[in-house]
């Protein structure tokens, strides 16, 4: 996950670039926020100094600032520099190197890439100045994101309207996904959260999953060029962005929705699933799906006696399980299959056997009676468990866990492109 450097300048759209920042932490990014004397006319610092819990940097020459000469520490640390909104006075200064506040000399100094979101009136936009300032940096290797059209807050009807939050950070990730990931323009299933399975009109049978762990696959996945589809339960924690959601309750539920996005009947060469959506290239079960549900769930609320209540369980169809046992698994476009284990004693060995048994590329093991691992948390440590060594990835952030189980995936995912045909 990167460091994001928001700088916004002096506005309309300046109110939007909250969004932008919110939009950009959704995907796990962390964001510093740096704000022109022009911007902070428009948006409070506050506002920015709560969203990014960071203090937001809105001049020069605070005391403090130049302690650690900041805006040379936050141009090496940062791995992109985000201009939103961008006016045409910062396009004018960034093109012509003049640097007299903290965001123009940080934008000298950083070796990040730069990614503009310019927003003015239309003939300020269409200015030869402007203009030409946008086609210097264009030059330079500096990205834009288009301005839209539409109706401009000065009242005019035309291009200049900024491009709106959700484009800004999905061409942020554009420039911040690393340009040779074995998953750009893979489809990726990920499935996130608990399983909700109902007893009666009012109660169900759960678990603690937050969905916290399928999230951070998801957004990485996503951050890695890959098209995600996120098959997720019932979850407090707000799924990240991805291009194809599926909100399901039930384990019934949720082996529908995965089997319907894996496509396992169109296993003919590479293709369209139903939809229109690819089918999968990996399919990476992080949900808690439970194992068993109530036999004979009512309709209506049951209501209570003072006899002792009995609650007959059926096993639930293993999705894992039914993905490994498919005919088509040898075939070449077979999924890679990733798989999660929560252990509580000889967590490998029973990881090992659970690998084997459901016949799964990968399984990310957890010890879940360890502190600050596993469910409800926002830190894990797991054994990757293979055909190769185990790979231990001690206690860190999910993020940090969701970025090596990627990395192992990609490895499988370039050997079987390698492989000749099976
Ligand atoms: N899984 C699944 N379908 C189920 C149950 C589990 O696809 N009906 C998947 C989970 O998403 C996870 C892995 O299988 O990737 C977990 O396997 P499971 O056998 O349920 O193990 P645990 O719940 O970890 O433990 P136990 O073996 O005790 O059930």
């Amino acid at each position: 996950m990167a460091l994001v450097a928001l700088g916004v300048t002096g506005g309309i759209g300046a109110y939007k670039a909250v969004e932008v920042c919110r939009g950009l932490q959704q995907r796990g990014h962390e964001v510093v926020a740096v704000m022109t004397r022009a911007a902070t006319r428009f948006v409070g610092p506050v506002t920015f100094e709560a969203i990014t819990r960071r203090p937001v940097i809105t001049s020069q020459w605070k005391p403090g600032a130049n302690a650690d000469i900041e805006h040379i520490a936050l141009a090496d640390g940062v791995e992109l520099l985000l201009v939103a909104p961008c006016t045409a006075n910062v396009i004018g200064k960034f093109a012509n190197g003049i640097a007299d506040d903290f965001l123009t000399s940080l934008y000298l100094a950083t070796k990040a890439p730069v990614l503009l979101a310019p927003a003015m009136n239309t003939n300020m936009l269409a200015h030869p100045a402007v203009a030409g300032n946008l086609q210097t940096l264009a030059a330079r290797g500096v990205h834009v994101v288009e301005p839209g059209e539409g109706y401009l807050a000065c009242g005019w009807i035309g291009k200049g309207r900024l491009a709106e939050p959700e484009e800004i950070v999905a061409a942020a990730e554009r420039v911040l996904a690393p340009r040779n990931s074995a998953l750009r323009g893979r489809h990726v299933l990920v499935t996130a959260g608990p399983t909700c399975e109902d007893i009666d009109a009012v109660r169900y049978v759960g678990n603690r999953s937050s969905g916290r762990m399928g999230f951070a696959i998801a957004a990485e996945a996503r951050r890695r060029g890959a098209t995600v589809t996120l098959v997720a339960g019932p979850t407090q924690v707000e799924p990240p962005a991805v291009e194809h959601l599926v909100r399901v309750r039930s384990a019934a539920e949720m082996h529908a929705a995965v089997m319907r996005a894996v496509d396992l009947t169109g296993l003919a060469p590479a293709g369209e699933g139903p939809g229109g959506v690819a089918r999968a290239d990996v399919v990476i079960m992080a949900a808690a799906v439970a194992d068993y549900t109530p036999a004979e769930p009512a309709t209506a609320k049951i209501a209570k006696t003072d006899a002792p209540m009995t609650l007959t369980l059926r096993r639930t169809r293993d999705i894992l399980a039914d993905l490994g046992s498919l005919p088509t698994r040898a075939s070449s476009g077979a999924p890679i299959l990733v798989g999660f284990a929560a252990e509580t004693e000889d967590v490998i060995a029973r990881a090992r056997q659970k690998r084997t048994r459901k016949q799964v590329d990968l399984i990310v093991a957890n010890d879940v009676s360890a502190a600050g691992v596993g469910f409800d948390v926002p830190t894990n440590a797991v054994t990757i468990v293979s055909e190769e060594a185990d790979q231990v990835i001690p206690l860190q952030s999910k993020t940090s866990v969701a970025a090596a189980i990627l990395d192992r995936v990609e490895r499988l995912v370039r050997a079987r492109a390698a492989a000749p045909t099976r």
